[in-house]
């Protein structure tokens, strides 16, 4: 079978799809490709998995007639019109699971480099800022203790909650679609309407999906319900973000800080004042970015791509209802 793969993924993914004989091509390129190029690389396979952040519409589903599934090695699949996916037959997989205790720990690196403004001194040190010892400068704030309030609190937002608690006691709250039991019963954490999630943490960290519902969710309105001395942690995608908004609130002292894997868009403007801020940490959407995790990304969605080669059940469907 001919198999388009959108970005260079691990050795061990193009291994597996290899050794069951199957034709690859791979868009071996750190730019990522035109909507046509897509359409046009897609046109000429049978299969084709998504090692970045391509987008797949409405369109580029109608204009490949032979595809016959798509794997993404991502768990995020705002990227995909699934609908569209779905009405023309296509089963789209992801890979959830493997990535939660790396993201959880980028979501945890972002809360304590943000509490300790680490990124912005690291700089100031490379600027030759570095004076001498000043008992009143670079304070940050302490995490134990404090109230860790998760939105949408599934398996990421859970294996973070389990951090915080372990390394800072912190009391976890929680807003989500439908009461995590888990989660309250090993972490104590309570179940709170999205009002109280806001006024009542000291960190509030994203953990939900992007959709037409939580979109632009964190914005003006509700920074202004937060605490002065709030951190914002967000490693689950910008979109859910009102950027502008969180630079304004940042800037007047709204919110205490932020830490950002993901921004709106991505890659962010390297003029973008939120990169200046003292309290401010951004890095490049590396959540997952890990050898162990990013191995088992590839053998996961290439395991997807062969279940649907051999007419199997993708094991990690997202549109079920693909299948009759
Ligand atoms: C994911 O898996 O969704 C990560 O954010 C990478 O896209």
């Amino acid at each position: 079978m001919k198999i388009f793969i959108t970005k260079k993924i691990p050795q061990k993914g193009i291994d597996l799809l290899k050794s069951a004989g199957h034709d690859l091509t791979i868009h071996d390129s750190s730019t990522p490709l035109s909507e046509t190029e897509l359409i046009k690389a897609s046109q000429q396979a049978d299969y084709v998995l998504n090692g970045g952040m391509q987008k797949f519409d409405a369109n580029f589903f109608q204009n490949c007639p032979n595809l016959k599934a798509l794997s993404l090695m991502s768990v995020g699949y705002d990227n995909v019109d699934i609908s569209a996916a779905t009405q023309h037959g296509i089963p789209v997989s992801n890979t959830p699971g493997i990535l939660s205790g790396a993201t959880a720990d980028v979501a945890f690196l972002l809360m304590l480099s943000v509490s300790r403004k680490a990124f912005f001194n690291h700089k100031r040190i490379l600027q030759g800022e570095w004076k001498g010892f000043d008992p009143t400068a670079n304070l940050g704030i302490e995490l134990n203790n404090k109230t860790l309030g998760i939105y949408g609190l599934g398996r990421i937002g859970f294996e973070f909650a389990r951090k915080a608690k372990a390394a800072y006691n912190m009391e976890i709250i929680y807003y989500n679609r439908s009461r995590n039991e888990e989660a309250e019963q090993i972490l104590g954490a309570r179940y709170v309407n999205f009002d109280d999630l806001l006024t009542q943490s000291d960190v509030l960290s994203i953990h939900a999906a992007l959709t037409a519902e939580t979109k632009n969710r964190f914005d003006k309105n509700t920074f202004t319900r937060m605490k002065n001395s709030a951190i914002l942690v967000n490693t689950a995608r910008g979109g859910l973000v009102n950027e502008l908004d969180l630079t304004e609130a940042l800037q007047t002292g709204q919110l205490w800080g932020a830490g950002l894997d993901v921004t709106d868009p991505e890659p962010m403007d390297p003029k973008n004042p939120l990169l200046t801020m003292e309290n401010v940490c951004v890095l490049p959407h590396i959540g997952s970015a890990t050898v162990e995790t990013r191995d088992n990304m590839a053998l996961m969605a290439a395991s997807n791509l062969l279940a649907a080669i051999k007419g199997e059940k993708m094991p990690q469907i997202i549109n079920k209802e693909v299948y009759p």
